[in-house]
């Protein structure tokens, strides 16, 4: 595997080459990034990965300085995985200068559920996303399904955009106990652990209630919070969403996303659910 630094450097490796897939990362890998990695296998006959800690998308108060980098072990790791290409700029190569011009998300997409209660996360994402794959120039994007909210805007980002790239998602990689996978697991203390996989359980409690045929979205979600609020979480929202435009889906809708974000101690967790109805 090469690594590139700088954008001069990636742009010469990646000339010439054919169906380039490519997966940006912030690092800190597990098992969720390589199964991403594995799907770009199939969709490119080079796979490029990204590692960028991207400031714009942490707010004042994130977690921006104390993200988690292992830079040594994510090379070991992509390179084992095959991939051909790492791009890993340093800061000052991808924000020479301040980064003025930025891609702002619409706000009905960009400014709800995670965009509520991370002011300016998606116009971050989305920037730092535009900027890679102007620089890459890849014939396809790959993302994950835990990040549903960014995948939906990165899709409408490319499509509206009219980017010659394919988006693929890839299925959230969770631990034993269901638990997602996420850098930010790290983060949590051993009792804490043993409490997170209540997101997800709470989520296929709501999917359930929503199959059995409860119309009332506001009872599914206030129902869940609860749930979550008696065993000591913070949610930020549990919400029933329709799965491409996340507006509140219409009655007796078929298929529905539900999507929640909750703090579990100072760790802020995030986790979803595609509900298929039954048909009948
Ligand atoms: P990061 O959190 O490192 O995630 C990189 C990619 O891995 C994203 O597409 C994310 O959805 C996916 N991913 C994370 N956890 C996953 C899991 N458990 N299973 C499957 N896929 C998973 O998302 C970002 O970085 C950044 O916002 C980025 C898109 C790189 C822009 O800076």
């Amino acid at each position: 595997m090469d690594i590139l630094t700088t954008i001069a450097e990636i742009r010469r490796a990646r000339a010439g080459r054919e169906r380039v897939a490519c997966v940006p990362t912030m690092g800190n890998l597990h098992a969720g990034h390589m199964s991403l990695i594995d799907l770009a296998h199939r969709h490119g006959s080079t796979v490029i990965a990204t590692i960028f800690v991207n400031r714009l998308q942490f707010g004042p108060n994130e977690d921006f300085d104390r993200y988690p980098r292992t830079f040594d072990a994510d090379c070991a790791r992509l390179d084992g995985a095959g991939v051909d290409l790492l791009f890993a700029p340093p800061e000052g190569e991808l924000y020479p200068e301040p980064q003025q011009y930025a891609l702002l998300p619409p706000p009905a997409t960009a400014d709800i559920l995670e965009g509520e209660f991370r002011p300016g996360f998606f116009r971050g994402v989305a920037t730092v996303v535009a900027k890679l794959f102007n620089i890459i120039a890849p014939d396809v994007g790959v993302f994950g399904k835990k990040d549903y909210q960014q995948l939906l805007i990165i899709r409408a980002m490319v499509r509206q955009m009219a980017w010659p790239i394919t988006i693929v998602a890839g299925e959230t990689a969770r631990a034993a106990d269901g638990l997602a996978l996420s850098s930010r697991n790290g983060y949590l203390s051993p009792a804490e652990r043993q409490e997170a996989p209540r997101l997800q359980r709470v989520l296929r409690e709501a999917a359930d209630e929503w199959r059995a045929g409860v119309s009332d979205v506001l009872e599914i979600e206030q129902r869940a919070m609860e749930k979550l609020q008696r065993h000591g979480w913070r949610p930020d929202y549990v919400a029933v969403r329709d799965p491409v435009a996340l507006h509140t889906p219409a009655r007796g809708a078929r298929q529905v996303v539900i999507l929640a974000a909750a703090r579990l101690g100072s760790t802020r967790l995030i986790d979803n659910i595609e509900v298929q109805a039954a048909q009948g």
